[in-house]
Formats: C-alpha cells, sequence, structure tokens
C-alpha cells in the first residue's frame, strides 16, 4: 500500500500533531470533542471519503486481503456486523458481486443503505433464526470466507465486556464452521490479550493456519486485534475425552 509507511502510525497522532483543532462547544461533552478531532485528523478518514468507502474499517479488511489473500473472483462471502458497510464494499468489489448476482451477504441490528451486490439483513446475529437466515440469503450456496467485525458496545465493566465478546467471537466461529466451504477463510475482530484458548484450540484443529493480526489502519491505541484462520479443512468430529 503505497501510503503504509506514512500512516504506519494507525492514523493515531498525539495531540500537538493535530493539525485541526476542535473547541469544545457548549452541550458536547469533552470525549465528543476528542473523537470528533481525531475523526478530522485521520489520514483513513479522509481516504475512505475520497476513495467512496463507508467507514476507514474498509482498509483493515483490504490490508488483511493484501496479506493473506482472502477473496477470489466468484468467492462468496458473509459479513457479520456490516454497517455501515466498508467491509462489505471491499469484499463486493474483490470477489466481482453484481446486483444480478449477488455474491456477498452482510447482517447487523443497525440500518444500512443498500449496497450493489451485496444483500442485506438488519437483524441481531445472536439470535437463534439468524444463522438460517443468512443460510437462507446465501442462496444454498457456501461460503469462501466468513469475516467479522462485530463488537458490542462496551459497558465499562470489563469483566462483563470480555465474557460479551468472547460469545460474539464463538458464535461467529460456529457460524463459519456451519457454512465454510473447505479451504475457506475465517475473520473475526478480537481483541488483545488474544483469542480464548479454547477458541483458538478449536480453530486449530479446523483450519490449517491462525494468526492474530493487527492491520496497520486499526488504531495503535485500540485492543482490537483480528483472527485470521485459512484453509478449512471441513467439518470435523469433536474431540473425544480420553
Ligand atoms: C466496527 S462496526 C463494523 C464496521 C464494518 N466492518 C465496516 O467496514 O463498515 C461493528 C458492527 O457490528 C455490529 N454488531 C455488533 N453486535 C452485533 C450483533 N449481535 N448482531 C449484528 N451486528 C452486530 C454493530 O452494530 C456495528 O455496526
Amino acid at each position: 500500500m503505497a501510503n503504509n509507511k506514512a500512516l504506519g502510525t494507525g492514523g493515531r497522532k498525539s495531540d500537538k500533531d493535530l493539525k485541526i483543532r476542535v473547541k469544545t462547544a457548549k452541550g458536547r461533552k469533552v470525549a465528543s470533542t476528542k473523537w470528533l478531532e481525531r475523526q478530522l485528523n485521520d489520514p483513513y478518514v479522509a481516504r475512505a471519503r475520497s476513495e467512496g468507502y463507508r467507514s476507514r474499517a474498509a482498509f483493515k479488511i483490504k490490508e488483511m486481503d493484501e496479506k493473506h489473500k482472502l477473496f477470489k473472483k466468484g468467492m462468496h462471502v458473509v459479513d457479520l456486523g456490516a454497517a455501515p458497510g466498508g467491509w462489505s464494499q471491499v469484499a463486493a468489489a474483490a470477489v466481482g458481486s453484481t446486483v444480478e448476482k449477488p455474491l456477498v451477504v452482510g447482517i447487523d441490528y443497525l440500518d444500512m443503505d443498500t449496497i450493489p451486490g451485496v444483500i442485506l439483513l438488519k437483524k441481531d446475529f445472536t439470535e437463534d433464526d439468524a444463522p438460517a437466515m443468512l443460510i437462507d440469503a446465501m442462496g444454498g450456496h457456501g461460503a469462501d470466507v466468513v469475516m467479522s467485525d462485530m463488537a458490542w458496545p462496551t459497558t465499562g465493566h470489563r469483566a462483563t465486556d470480555h465474557l460479551r465478546i468472547v460469545h460474539l467471537i464463538e458464535i461467529a466461529a460456529d457460524f463459519a464452521i456451519q457454512v465454510l466451504k473447505p479451504g475457506g477463510s475465517f475473520v473475526a475482530k478480537v481483541f488483545q490479550g488474544g483469542t480464548e484458548h479454547e477458541l483458538l484450540h478449536m480453530l486449530k484443529r479446523h483450519f490449517s493456519t491462525t494468526f492474530h493480526v493487527k492491520p496497520p489502519s486499526s488504531r495503535k491505541d485500540s485492543a482490537e486485534a483480528y483472527l485470521v484462520a485459512k484453509g478449512f479443512k471441513g467439518r470435523q468430529e469433536p474431540e473425544t475425552e480420553l
């Protein structure tokens, strides 16, 4: 990526480097002012706007694809936690998805504007009927890539937040194992401190390679990281206890 070096800081600048400063306005909290200032000074936000992406997150999946070769033309992709749609846009372009032959299905409980070539479901993925709805939307095709950028809003209670995140990753991984074609890939947002031991162990059994990745566009000061699992081996029998 041409700008990689310049953007190697993950887009985060120290406060003294900020070009645009935002004054605290009446009624705006300090945290919101900081967020606004960071957005206005973030080169990935500017690039997303100029390249027509809905989110700066688009660059994370682009960078992971460049490094790990996730997408090929004609592949079927599922995007969990798709809003506002950056990852779906990148995937749709990479696999050549069209309105006539959509190859990408996304799900989010938030409203999303349509994306050409992407079937979008407005639904909470943790609800029992969500996997069946996704499988139905995939029109009988298995998936080549299941990707999840899902995260709950944090509650501020560390242990609760951790459990909720682990639960999201687990159900995303279970779904991936259910729908992936042999050779397929699974990408999921995890948080530093890594993936839970048991989940990583389970993924290692099902995939030939697993990596933890921190894409350059992921903010350095965020605990976010991604797990990339490649080479799905097909459904495995559960391990028997000896
Ligand atoms: C970081 S954003 C995704 C950004 C997206 N990858 C993009 O490129 O635009 C995370 C999304 O996950 C969604 N999400 C979190 N939990 C979810 C759930 N249980 N079901 C569906 N969507 C969920 C949130 O609503 C949010 O839109």
